[in-house]
């Protein structure tokens, strides 16, 4: 597993992270499973772990502080996020300082952490990026709560202002092969010295043809969730098809290979509950997207 910096933050994280969120973190997908997919990831070389407080029903969290447990975590950037809660059977956005603060306080006691390396304001808005909040983050980061900020939003206004922020590390922006316009986006980050974590890499399995046959409830699962919330990336996924199905590189492998060729990116963050899966990933790690897969890619997104 190859490593990248990640902007100037002086952190070095792998290429492939893993997203402990979703129906990793479900409480209807098996614990041992879970657990046994990041022991599998520290194993093929992953050090960056991707998490936050509002994922899968407020589960992930202590899900990933559990599978991390007893386990030596100075080498991996545990990243998690800052702004929102599930609370009431629904997740709660409040970006008030206090309830900043309480959140980093929980995040360390679930994940286990002395200081949280890596914290993303998940969602914030342009008019809330203002001195006053950011002060109050810098005094919350002077008594070591966490380490480095970063902003994740799929709002290309927000990382836009988030460039321009002294006080911002990183950025975590949606990056794959449905959103070409991302590129030029990652690479103003960069430039700004931002690192750039891209999230949704494989456009939440979109581009790959679906077998119904043995659907799982996992399976089912990320349906529902594109039924409901992703219809659009549903339907512009099919154009992408061709990836799948070479013989030279696993379509995953290759969507992963278009993201890690963004200039900028440091690292692509997969969410998945296969094993099989996993290392598919991870393999991605160092692989060249073949130059005719590339421009199938370029002339399908010119079509989008
Ligand atoms: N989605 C968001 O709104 C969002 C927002 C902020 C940050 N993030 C971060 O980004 C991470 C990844 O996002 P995501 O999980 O939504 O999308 P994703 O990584 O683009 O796609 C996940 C989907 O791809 C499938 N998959 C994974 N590896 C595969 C392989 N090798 N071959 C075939 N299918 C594969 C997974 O199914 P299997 O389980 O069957 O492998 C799952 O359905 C999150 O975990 C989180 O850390 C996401």
């Amino acid at each position: 597993m190859l490593s990248r910096p990640l902007g100037r933050t002086g952190l070095e994280v792998s290429e492939i992270g893993f997203g402990a969120a979703s129906f990793w973190g479900h409480p209807a997908f098996p614990e041992s499973e879970a657990l046994g997919l990041v022991h599998r990831a520290v194993d093929l070389g992953v050090t960056l772990f991707d998490t936050g407080p509002a994922y899968s029903r407020g589960q992930a969290e202590a899900r990933l502080g559990r599978a991390l447990a007893g386990r030596d975590a100075s080498g991996l950037v545990v990243a998690t996020k800052a702004g929102t809660r599930f609370e009431g059977g629904r997740v709660r956005r409040d970006m008030s300082l206090d309830a900043i603060e309480a959140s980093l306080e929980l995040s360390r006691r679930r994940l286990g952490l002395e200081t949280l390396p890596l914290v993303h304001l998940h969602g914030p808005s342009v008019q809330e990026l203002v001195p006053d909040f950011l002060g109050g983050l810098e005094r919350l980061r002077g008594r070591g709560l966490f380490q480095r900020l970063g902003v994740n939003s799929f709002d290309p206004a927000v990382i836009e202002a988030a460039l321009a922020l002294p006080e911002i590390d990183t950025v975590m922006v949606d990056i794959n092969v449905l959103r070409p316009e991302r590129v030029a986006l990652a690479a103003r980050a960069a430039a700004a010295g931002k690192g750039v974590l891209a999230g949704m890499p494989l456009a939440m399995g979109h581009t790959a043809p679906k077998s119904w046959r043995n659907l799982r409830l996992r399976d089912a699962w990320y349906l529902a969730r594109a039924l409901k919330n992703h219809r659009a990336d549903r339907a512009a996924g099919r154009r992408f098809r061709f990836l799948h199905g070479r013989t030279d590189i696993t379509g995953s492998q290759a969507a992963l290979a278009w993201v890690l060729g963004v200039e900028g990116v440091s690292a692509a963050v997969v969410g998945t509950t296969r094993r099989d899966h996993l290392e598919d990933c991870a393999a991605a790690s160092g692989r060249s997207l073949p130059p005719d897969l590339a421009g199938a890619i370029a002339e399908a997104q010119v079509l989008s």
